[in-house]
C-alpha cells in the first residue's frame, strides 16, 4: 500500500484503539517515515499525543537487495520507524473539559489561594511553581504523593463553596493512586535512546517455509519485548492488531502479559497459531491470536478479554505491501 490512502484506511482502526484507550495505555506505531507522517494527523484528531520517534536501524547487513543506488538514485534505506503515543487526557473543570496541565492549574486558582503558597501546599522547595503550575512547556505532572498534598490543602483551605477541588466526579478529590493512573506507563531502562541499532530478524527465531522466509516484516522479539517492558506491567493486556507472525503475543508470553492478536492472512495466522502454541508445549496460552476473516469485507476483529466483536471496514488491497504492525499496549 502508499501512503495515499493510508491515513484513511487506519482512521476506523484508529478510532477503534481510541474507544478503548485508558490514560496508561500506550500506542506504538510501526511504519515508514513517510507512513508514519501520513498517519500522524489522525492520531492528534483522536487525541493521541505524540511522544517520541524511533528508528529502527537494520544496520549495514540490510543494505543488500536495495544497494542498486544509481538506479534507485537515493542512499539505501535500512530503517523503519516507531512513533510512541500516549493519550491526551481531559479532566472537568467548572464545566469545561480541560487537558491535565490547565486542569491543575484552574483548579487550584478556583480555590481563590494564591499560586505562590504552592510549594508550601506540597512541601517543595519551589517545583511546584516552576513546573507544576507553569503554563509553559516545561510543565510537568506532579508526583502523586505531591498531588494529593496539594488536594488536602485545597479542599482544607480553599474557598467552602468550589468544594471539592481536584475532583472528577464532583463528589471526592481524586486519590494519589487514581491521580498516578492520569497517565501512560513508563519505565525508561539505562542506555536506550531514540535510535535502536538491532539486525533484521535471523537465525532461530526466523520463521522459515524451507528457505523462504515466512513473512518479510517478521519484527525482532528483543525490539517488541522493549517497548512492551518500557510501558506496561506484568498481567498488562497488549494489543495487536496486525499480527503477522504474532511476535507482540511471543514478547507478551515472554514477559507474563496477556495479549490478543489478529492477523488476517490464514497463512500467517498458522504460522503464529504454531509459533504461540510452541511457546507453551502445545498447552493453552496466555496469549490469544484470533484470525480475522480474509475477505475483503472484513478487517481485524476487536478482541478484549477474549470477547471477539465482528470488524466493519474493508482490508487493503492485498496486491500492496501490509501496512506496518502496530502494538497498543492497553494496561489494565
Ligand atoms: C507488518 S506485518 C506484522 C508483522 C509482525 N509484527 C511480526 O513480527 O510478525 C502486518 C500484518 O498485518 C496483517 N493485516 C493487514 N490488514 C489486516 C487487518 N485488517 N486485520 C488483521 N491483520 C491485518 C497483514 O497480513 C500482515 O501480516
Amino acid at each position: 500500500m502508499t501512503p495515499d490512502g493510508l491515513a484513511e484506511w487506519y482512521e476506523p482502526h484508529i478510532a477503534e484503539w481510541s474507544r478503548k484507550a485508558t490514560p496508561e495505555t500506550t500506542l506504538w506505531f510501526w511504519n515508514t517515515e513517510v507512513g508514519w507522517a501520513t498517519v500522524h494527523p489522525i492520531f492528534t484528531a483522536y487525541d493521541w499525543e505524540y511522544r517520541s520517534c524511533h528508528t529502527w536501524n537494520k544496520g549495514i547487513g540490510h543494505v543488500a537487495g536495495n544497494a542498486n543506488t544509481k538506479t534507485l538514485r537515493k542512499f539505501p534505506v535500512v530503517s523503519e520507524v516507531c512513533a510512541q503515543y500516549v493519550r491526551r487526557v481531559r479532566l472537568p473543570s467548572g464545566g469545561e473539559s480541560l487537558p491535565l496541565k490547565e486542569w491543575l492549574r484552574r483548579e487550584w486558582l478556583r480555590t481563590g489561594l494564591p499560586l505562590s503558597i504552592t510549594n508550601f501546599a506540597c512541601g517543595v522547595a519551589n517545583a511546584a511553581t516552576r513546573k507544576y503550575f507553569t503554563k509553559c512547556h516545561l510543565w510537568y505532572f506532579p508526583p502523586p504523593d505531591h498531588f494529593e498534598k496539594l488536594v488536602q490543602y485545597a479542599n482544607a483551605n480553599g474557598r467552602p463553596a468550589g468544594r471539592p477541588y481536584f475532583s472528577v466526579d464532583g463528589n471526592n478529590p481524586l486519590s494519589a493512586s487514581e491521580w498516578a493512573r492520569m497517565r501512560a506507563k513508563f519505565y525508561c531502562e539505562y542506555g536506550i535512546n531514540n535510535v535502536w541499532s538491532e539486525p533484521p530478524v535471523r537465525g532461530s527465531e526466523r520463521l522459515k517455509h524451507g528457505l523462504k522466509c515466512v513473512h518479510l516484516n517478521q519484527k525482532p522479539l528483543k525490539l517488541i519485548e522493549m517497548i512492551i517492558r518500557a510501558t506496561s506491567d506484568v498481567g498488562d493486556v497488549i494489543w495487536e492488531p496486525f499480527g503477522g507472525l504474532c511476535s507482540a503475543a511471543v514478547a507478551a508470553h515472554n514477559l507474563q502479559r496477556r495479549c490478543y492478536s489478529a492477523e488476517i492472512l490464514p497463512e500467517y495466522y498458522e504460522f503464529a497459531h504454531g509459533r504461540l502454541a510452541a511457546k507453551n508445549g502445545n498447552k493453552e496460552n496466555t496469549s490469544s491470536a484470533a484470525h480475522a476473516k480474509n475477505n475483503r469485507k472484513t478487517r481485524a476483529s476487536e478482541i478484549t478479554e477474549g470477547r471477539r466483536t465482528p470488524a466493519r471496514q474493508t482490508s487493503p488491497s492485498r496486491k500492496g505491501a501490509a501496512p506496518s504492525g502496530l502494538a497498543a499496549l492497553f494496561p489494565l
